[in-house]
């Protein structure tokens, strides 16, 4: 069997170029070399939108057209949808087992996260999302999958998940290998406004779905060199974004060295910088856009690649779970 794939996205809104730079050019770059399984992560989505889950429903069509536009073919990818698949929450359950409450509190994103919406969880966050993490090790679980393409953000989840195989394992005789995380080279991608990280709460972000129009105009606010007031000052290139941009979305790469080279010295003006990204990001997305075209002119197929998709991911979970269960020795054979 071909080592699997599996990863994915939650779906509480349209994925943006920070996604496409740590996992979605990642999976289109390994589709053919693993069998890919792509999750539209709605059980995720809900230990956080819980109450909006009607965000989470709106969103799955899009999260999958997001991927298929990029360029995963649904010809060799598996699509499915977490919701559809009661048996990753059943093995979910086994794996809480094999990892401790404090080591889940640990967890940095998590951490992180539970910090960011203070508001809502006052210092006392559900269960279900502290716990989420383990969700997520049985979803990499559930086709038996070893390679996670991921940013960055989600390596604590691997760490996690590797924990609970090793503990698995040792209990019950080696059953699963421990997994992989795959990540990119550019690992994370800065913000619009010149932040860590490109992220939708930020209002950083430049989406996979925008239109011509909007990236010029999302482009022509970026954040540059806070110190280079006249086009004469000499600017810094180094963690730029307009830069970092440009390095990774212009192909051009004599243009790249040009502008950078005019800007260390005086000799530019923010305005070309800023119109060559904005042409180049467009000619990067243009053939995406019409990829999504196709799939919002045809929403029945990507429905039906779903339903396909979870048939399939419902056969795997099924197997899955037998193994899990043989192996626990959870099996009766008067039922
Ligand atoms: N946590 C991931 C995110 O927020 C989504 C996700 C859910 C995932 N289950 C997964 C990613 C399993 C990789 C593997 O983007």
């Amino acid at each position: 069997m071909r080592n699997r794939i599996l990863t994915g996205d939650r779906p509480t809104g349209k994925l943006h170029l920070g996604h496409y730079v740590g996992s979605l050019a990642s999976r289109v770059q390994l589709q053919h070399k693993y069998e890919t399984f792509i999750l539209v992560a709605d059980v995720q989505a809900a230990t956080d939108y819980y109450d909006d889950i009607k965000r989470i429903t709106n969103n799955v069509l899009e999260v999958t057209i997001d991927n298929l536009s990029v360029g995963l073919d649904p010809n060799v990818v598996t699509f499915y949808i977490q919701s559809a698949i009661p048996e990753t929450s059943e093995l979910a359950i086994y794996l809480m087992n094999f990892i401790t409450l404090n080591k889940l509190l640990r967890n940095p994103t998590v951490k992180n996260e539970i910090h960011q919406k203070k508001e809502k969880f006052k210092g006392n966050p559900p269960v279900g999302f502290i716990t989420y993490p383990v969700h997520q090790a049985a979803d990499i679980l559930t086709p038996r999958a070893t390679l996670v393409p991921v940013g960055e953000d989600q390596l604590p989840m691997i760490e996690d998940t590797n924990i609970i195989i090793r503990k698995f394992n040792e209990l019950y005789g080696t059953t699963f290998d421990e997994v992989q995380p795959y990540l990119s080279k550019t690992k994370r991608l800065v913000g619009t406004d010149g932040n860590a990280k490109m992220s939708k709460s930020l209002g950083n972000t430049i989406y996979l779905s925008d239109n011509e129009e909007e990236v010029k105009i999302k482009v022509k606010k970026m954040y540059t060199d806070p110190n280079r007031i006249k086009k004469t000052d000499p600017g810094k290139v180094e963690g730029n974004p307009v830069f970092v941009y440009h390095d990774v979305f212009n192909p051009d790469k004599a243009e790249v060295e040009d502008l950078k080279d005019r800007y260390i010295r005086g000799n530019v003006g923010d305005v070309e910088v800023k119109d060559k990204l904005a042409k180049a990001i467009n000619n990067f997305l243009d053939p995406i856009r019409e990829k999504r075209r196709y799939y919002e002119k045809n929403i029945d197929l990507v429905k039906d690649i779903l339903n396909q998709g979870t048939k399939k991911a419902s056969e795997e979970a099924k197997e899955t779970l037998d193994i899990v269960k043989k192996a626990m020795g959870l099996k009766y054979k008067f039922l």
